[in-house]
């Protein structure tokens, strides 16, 4: 079973967007995948049409149990939703005296039966994604093509720096360039600078895709929504990717 979070501190490079597509064509390639949602908005569930009922912050608090909280997205998709309720995780482990970096991986041990476990986050660096990176043994960090997503970048990975000093099974798996657009000088640039940073770690970008944007609104995934768009090659070719980087 492999853990794997979409992570960065930065808001609006397409954590969410990278997590639910990958996961989903994970799931149409057979693969048992199951989506956790650690954001306060909920975004994973409502991207996938689907209700949420008890999720992550039920769980952690013990008011439902690790079966009730997985629920069925698609065949093979399984989603642990996140929402208005994760704050409350969040004081859940500040309260904690000891281990409290811990308290996302206990909740998730008995976890079995996945090939994939995709963790979805906030744009934050606190006490919730601090536990993520404790509980993940490999991160996915989607960076938009832009000059300041690229300065914070260096930011992020010193604090992934950290946490790795605690845990030598963390690796960062791969940056994904998003909104990547060849018609954009700017966009070129800041593909080269990454190339020169990231040489081993550098994935394939994902192009600026309207489709990919539109998708959610109809509770939808790219390959049910645009099939043949950009948007659905462009993640069926990172999903293979972490197949293939196992
Ligand atoms: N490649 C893309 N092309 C066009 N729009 C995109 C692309 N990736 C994501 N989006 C849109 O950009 C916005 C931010 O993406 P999102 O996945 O929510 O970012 P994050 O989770 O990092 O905050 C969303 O409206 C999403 O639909
Ligand atoms: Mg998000």
């Amino acid at each position: 079973m492999r853990k794997i979070a979409f992570i960065n501190a930065k808001g609006g490079v397409a954590k969410t967007t990278s997590c639910v597509n990958v996961g989903a064509g994970l799931a149409l390639r057979g693969y048992r995948t199951l989506l956790v949602d650690l954001d306060s908005q909920g975004h994973v569930t409502k991207s996938l049409g689907v209700q949420a009922g008890e999720g992550l912050a039920e769980l952690v608090q013990g008011d439902a149990s690790l079966k009730e909280v997985q629920i069925e997205a698609r065949e093979n998709l399984f989603v642990i939703a996140g929402g208005g309720a994760i704050p409350g995780v969040k004081r859940l482990i500040s309260r904690r005296d000891m281990r409290s970096e811990l308290v996302l991986s206990e909740a998730l041990e008995d976890l079995r039966g996945y090939d994939f476990v995709l963790l979805d986050t906030a744009p934050s660096w606190d006490v919730l994604n601090v536990n993520c990176l404790f509980y993940a043994d490999e991160l996915l960090v989607p960076v938009s093509m832009e000059v300041l997503a690229l300065q914070g970048i260096g930011d992020f990975l010193g604090r992934v720096g950290q946490v790795q000093r605690y845990r030598e099974g963390l690796r960062i798996q791969g940056i994904i360039p998003t909104f990547y657009d060849a018609r954009v000088k700017k966009s070129a640039e800041i593909l080269e600078q990454l190339k020169r940073y990231f040489p081993e770690a550098l994935w394939p970008p994902v192009r600026y895709n309207a489709r990919l944007s539109e998708a959610p609104g109809f509770g939808q995934h790219i390959f049910e929504y645009a099939k043949r768009s950009n948007g659905a090659a462009d993640y069926a070719r990172l999903a293979e990717r972490l197949v293939k980087g196992g």
